[in-house]
């Protein structure tokens, strides 16, 4: 098709395989490189002594090649650690009571950025489609710039960009929005993250908004839009009649038997709202106790940056909830919650999906949230299940006709819970056919193609090192 090299940017690089995908962006991005081919370039997921100067490694799998290289200890530990992991993501997710600063880690954080940019600029050529991804490479592009690379370079946000009033409280937020100034074209998963993001270049740099979603800061104009993610529907939706899935189907089937199930699946993490979630099926059993024995609330939540503090707080504070809710419900034949920290394949996931009536996915904050997707493609269409999703999802926008709820509510979400349990199966398919139809409409494909052909087009005022 003659199209330009795409050279994509991340933290995580791969896998392009169903196995063990950490996140919507792992998600999203595989599936747009498999597509389209190209380089993906990021960290290795190793340490070494030599770090970010250690020797590359490629691997290539039909027309993508993945090139990683290691961080040191030290880079580890203020980068990912301390700037990205304890910084940015509770801030930008508007956890401010979170949130921790200190300048070491900022320090840390600029230089892995300019590290990577310096390995990567010798590899580019000056036609290359450069896409950096997420809040670990907010520097990547100005360091590319000064690096002498010439071409276009577009920068996608996975999660949320919370209001100036909380961004500014990060004493680097002047400078990371003006080095983001850089990128030609800047996506975010929601009007919403995009919105603040103008916000803040208009109130905090005295910059103005332009028609076509474009932000005037000084002499630099860059597109700021809205490009939300999503999945290879067609092709989860085949996993979900798979094998693999069957047999996963199956066995949840047996283990509920004529119980409904009740299913959320989400890194342990803070911005998902388990601890909110777990008490609203708390409340579920409290308030409308004909569930008591008849329902089943399988969790899975694999473990997730278990260095941080407020990761293992977290936990503990998860275990304790399901141990009191179990030893408060539970009966000789009936476990009401279930939480596993095992993480599952892609195609097993679709199977449990596909036999559970209910599918909970309440974040408190989240950029997009393709579980949501997912477990709308993987949904029997003679029997679809029932998603109630959380107003504060990014995936709220597109699934209008999901149960949405406040999160932070525990009985509007026990209410959600027994409407969704008690919910006809007209009203199922109604609400699912809606969902379906904006999930195969979204896909990554069309994520990744709207983004790139923004990009390619986007007006070469960008060059801000000219
Ligand atoms: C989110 C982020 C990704 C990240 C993933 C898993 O989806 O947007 O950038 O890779 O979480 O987190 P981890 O810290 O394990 O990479």
């Amino acid at each position: 098709e003659g199209h330009r090299r795409l050279v994509a940017v991340s933290n995580r690089v791969g896998p392009l395989n169903d196995e063990g995908k950490a996140g919507g962006l792992a998600v999203g991005l595989s599936d747009a490189l498999k597509r389209r081919g190209g380089l993906w370039f990021g960290w290795s997921g190793n340490t070494s002594s030599k770090g970010t100067f250690s020797e590359a490694a490629t691997e290539i799998e039909g027309d993508v090649a993945l090139t990683t290289i290691d961080m040191s200890e030290e880079e580890l530990s203020g980068f990912y650690y301390g700037y990205a992991n304890r910084s940015l993501w509770p801030l930008l997710h508007y956890r401010l009571d979170l949130a921790e600063f200190d300048r070491q880690s900022d320090r840390i954080y600029r230089s892995v950025n300019q590290r990577f940019a310096a390995r990567l600029s010798q590899m580019l050529e000056d036609d290359d489609l450069v896409w950096i991804h997420d809040y670990h490479f907010f520097y990547m592009g100005s360091e590319l710039r000064q690096c002498g690379f010439r071409g276009k370079i577009g920068f996608f946000l996975h999660i949320p960009f919370c209001p100036p009033e909380i961004f500014t409280a990060l004493p680097a937020s002047h400078d990371i929005v003006r080095a983001m100034l850089a990128y030609d074209v800047i996506g975010f998963q929601t009007d919403t993250d995009r919105r603040n993001f103008a916000n803040f270049c208009v109130r905090e740099l005295g910059g103005e908004k332009l028609p076509g979603h474009r932000i005037r800061v000084g002499d630099r104009v860059v597109v700021a839009d809205t490009f939300p993610i999503g999945i290879d529907a067609p092709g989860y939706a085949r996993f979900a009649v798979s094998p693999e899935a069957g047999e996963h189907e199956e066995m949840v089937r047996g283990m509920v038997g004529d119980r409904l199930q009740i299913i959320g699946v989400d890194r342990m993490d803070y911005s998902k709202g388990l601890v909110e979630r777990f008490r609203g099926f708390e409340r579920l059993l409290e308030e409308y106790p004909e569930n008591r024995g008849n329902v089943q609330f399988l969790q899975v939540a694999p473990l997730s940056r278990s260095e941080l503090d407020a990761y293992v707080e977290l936990r503990r504070e998860l275990e304790e909830l399901a141990g009191h809710i179990n030893g408060r419900f539970a009966t000789l034949e009936w476990t009401p919650l279930q939480i596993m920290t095992r993480g599952f394949t892609r195609r097993a996931l679709a199977g449990i999906y596909r036999a559970a009536r209910v599918c909970l996915v309440t974040p408190l904050r989240d950029g997009m949230n393709l579980v949501a997707k997912e477990y709308v493609a993987a949904q029997d269409p003679d029997d679809p299940g029932v998603l109630i999703l959380s107003r504060f999802a990014g995936a709220r926008s597109e699934l209008t006709e999901a149960l949405v709820v406040n999160p932070y509510s525990t009985d509007d979400v026990a209410r959600a819970l027994q409407r969704a349990l008690t919910m006809p199966l007209e009203e199922r398919k109604r609400r699912w056919e809606q969902m379906r139809e904006a999930v195969f409409h979204g896909t990554a494909a069309h994520w990744c193609d709207s983004f790139l052909d923004r990009l390619e087009n986007a007006d070469n005022e960008a060059d801000g090192s000219a």
